[in-house]
């Protein structure tokens, strides 16, 4: 079984990503932080619980980071609704965060479990920042690390260029992208955008299930953004990857992240160029950067069927 820890900002998706993860017997979740990102960080650690009371998951749950390490806070409640669940958020929970706060949580059981702990971060990088910071050794402790952002040769979803996590939180995403992870998978626009679930995935759900009525609220605001019915499932497809890495393609390369650009801050970039041995330039975009597999292209009709069996129950 894969132990996963999950970093999230619940989310519609984010939610979503649960259910895929719960649905799957290869898996135990081990520890769930969370960030600010889609809404406060309040929210959204009252959204984790909710989430695993409902899901039955007895996992614990930390606050992570409530604004992001150089900018100041920005949510998107125009994406999620204003509790972050489309609406369906409902009653209090009944569980507690735990003492720790998320980047602590993740540093400690990065240490006490050396190498056997994956990570999927699906919000803001903060977290995963602060914990480097926390424990420098956290690229050697960790196995996997799948990273949901970025918009590297496709438009930005909430600029024109620059993806939502990444965007929430440039300087976290670029230290994580430094930092030295073995092995490291980013999970962005690119492919997930190619895995739109139109309405009739959603209308064939079962009427009273909880994914389709919080995925009402999701669903209208991607019609109104890309014109056409239905949602993309970020979150999900990338616990998919994580999982079953030949459910896409990759391209391997170095990554950063703009943090001056007058029209690109929070964008990934990577040089793509082709320079022949003998070119007279070199790489900018080079040896400090952290080798890291880029999705490109995903299995999203076998995805799709994953997370309807998922989220159906
Ligand atoms: C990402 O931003 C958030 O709105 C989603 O939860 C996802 O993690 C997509 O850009
Ligand atoms: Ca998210």
């Amino acid at each position: 079984r894969m132990r996963i820890i999950v970093d999230a900002d619940p989310g519609i998706d984010d939610a979503l990503a649960l259910y895929y993860l719960r649905d799957r017997p290869d898996v135990e979740i081990a520890a769930i932080g969370t960030v600010h990102g889609n809404v406060p960080v309040e929210q959204a650690t009252a959204n984790a619980l909710r989430l695993t009371e409902r899901l039955g998951l007895d996992v614990p749950v930390a606050t992570g980071a409530a604004k992001p390490l150089a900018q100041p806070l920005m949510t998107a409640e125009d994406v999620h609704g204003a509790d972050g669940l489309g609406g369906y958020a409902g009653d209090e929970p009944t569980t507690s965060p735990t003492g720790q706060s998320a980047a602590e949580q993740l540093a400690d059981l990065a240490r006490r479990n050396p190498g056997e702990l994956s990570l999927l971060a699906i919000g803001p990088l903060t977290n995963v920042a602060l914990a480097l910071q926390i424990e420098p050794r956290l690229p050697r402790l960790l196995d996997k690390v799948v990273v949901m952002g970025g918009a590297l040769n496709v438009p930005g979803n909430i600029t024109s260029h620059a993806e939502a996590n990444f965007w929430h939180d440039p300087e976290a995403a670029d230290l994580v992208l430094a930092a030295g992870f073995e092995d490291l998978t980013i999970v962005g626009l690119d492919v997930t955008m190619q895995c739109h679930a139109p309405a009739e995935w959603l209308e064939a759900l079962p009427g009273d299930c909880y994914p389709r009525r919080i995925l009402g609220f999701y669903a209208d605001f991607y019609g109104s953004f890309l014109g056409k019915r239905g949602f993309v499932p970020h979150d999900p497809l990338a616990a998919a990857v994580l999982l079953e890495p030949d459910l896409a393609t990759y391209h391997e390369d170095r990554f950063a992240i703009e943090l001056t650009g007058r029209y690109t801050r929070g964008k990934i970039v990577a040089d793509q160029r082709f320079l022949a041995p003998d070119s007279p330039f070199g790489r900018d975009i080079a040896t400090e950067r952290t080798k890291a597999k880029y999705a490109v292209t995903a299995r999203t009709d076998v995805f799709l069927d994953q997370l309807r069996r998922a989220v159906a129950q």
